[in-house]
């Protein structure tokens, strides 16, 4: 496919030092493309939470990354993207990628908001990260080895993140995308049960999956110290996100014209890269 633009200005990445977004980045950067990250802590700082940041980010940047955080099912998150997505078309600039979730109301709202904008955008709408597993708050369990989850035998077709990073890159940085709404997945559906078995492999131990009720889960995180609103927010998503979107989909296929990477690839992957190696402490 040809390039849309040739241009030296950056591509802003929000959330560029997250799990999508710092791979977004990397693969801009390794097609010579100049980046600018987003977020709390970056050069130029970005807060969702105070709007005043967001110009001087988005100031002479040509595309834009919208990673929202925490949550895009979050009150408040379809008013901010669109906010965001104003404030971008203001600076002329017009192609926005945005990361979402799927059978999320408000994630789906906020799709619309940012198509209604009037940008050209493309929507990459997630299942559930595999890399949960390695780089966040569920690495520590895989380590423990006991994944403790609400989520009974439900099926979720699991996504790799770095198939997200290459349609978001795709969609960023070639011709064909604008409009488009790529719902992506894994190749096929996985019980916890069968995830668990794929990791056990992968770091060749022990990992078990022990099912919990949701509120036997959600009173066990408020007893750890986990706070309200985060349990408020996981209690949401294992009663109404986890296994509910029980159903392949053929956006890494569509973007791409290849097929998605499955979850043995990922673990496998990922052990190599010693994703497991560091001790639980080490992290904390
Ligand atoms: N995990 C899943 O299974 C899943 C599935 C579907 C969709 N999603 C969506 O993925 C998104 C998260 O993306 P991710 O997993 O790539 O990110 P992540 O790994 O959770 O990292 C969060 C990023 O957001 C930044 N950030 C945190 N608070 C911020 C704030 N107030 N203002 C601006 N930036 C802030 C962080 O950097 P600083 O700390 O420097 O600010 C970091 O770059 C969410 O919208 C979520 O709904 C997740």
């Amino acid at each position: 496919m040809t390039t849309t633009h040739n241009s030296q200005q950056p591509v802003l990445v929000l959330g560029g030092t997250g799990k999508t977004g710092r791979r977004v980045a990397a693969r801009l950067r390794d097609r010579g493309l100049p980046v600018r990250i987003g977020s709390r802590s970056s050069e130029i700082p970005f807060d969702w939470e105070d709007p005043s940041t967001w110009g001087a980010s988005l100031d002479g940047t040509r595309a834009v990354y919208i990673s929202y955080y925490p949550d895009l099912a979050a009150p408040g998150a379809p008013e901010a993207v669109r906010s965001l997505a104003d404030a971008a078309l203001d600076r002329g600039v017009r192609r926005l990628v945005l990361l979402s979730g799927r059978g999320e109301v408000e994630a789906q709202r906020a799709e619309q908001a940012v198509f209604d904008s009037g940008a050209d955008v493309t929507v990459v709408r997630c299942a559930w990260f595999m890399q949960n597993f390695s780089e966040d708050f569920l690495r520590d369990a895989v380590l423990s080895g006991e994944v403790v989850l609400p989520g009974g035998d439900a099926h979720e077709p699991w996504v790799d993140v770095d198939d997200i990073a290459d349609v978001a890159v795709a969609a960023l940085t070639e011709d064909g995308h604008v409009g488009e709404l790529y719902e992506l997945t894994s190749p096929q559906l996985y019980t916890l049960t069968d995830v668990v078995a794929e990791l056990g492999r992968a770091t060749a131990s022990e990992v078990r999956y022990i099912p919990v009720s949701v509120d036997d889960y959600v009173a066990a995180a408020a007893d750890q110290g986990v706070p309200e609103e985060l349990v408020g927010h996981l209690t949401y998503l294992f009663s109404e996100v986890f296994g509910h979107n029980a159903y392949t989909a053929d956006g890494v296929q569509r973007a791409l014209g290849r097929p998605a990477r499955d979850f043995a690839t990922f673990a496998r992957d990922a052990a190599r890269s010693g994703a497991w190696e560091t001790p639980v402490e080490a992290t904390a």
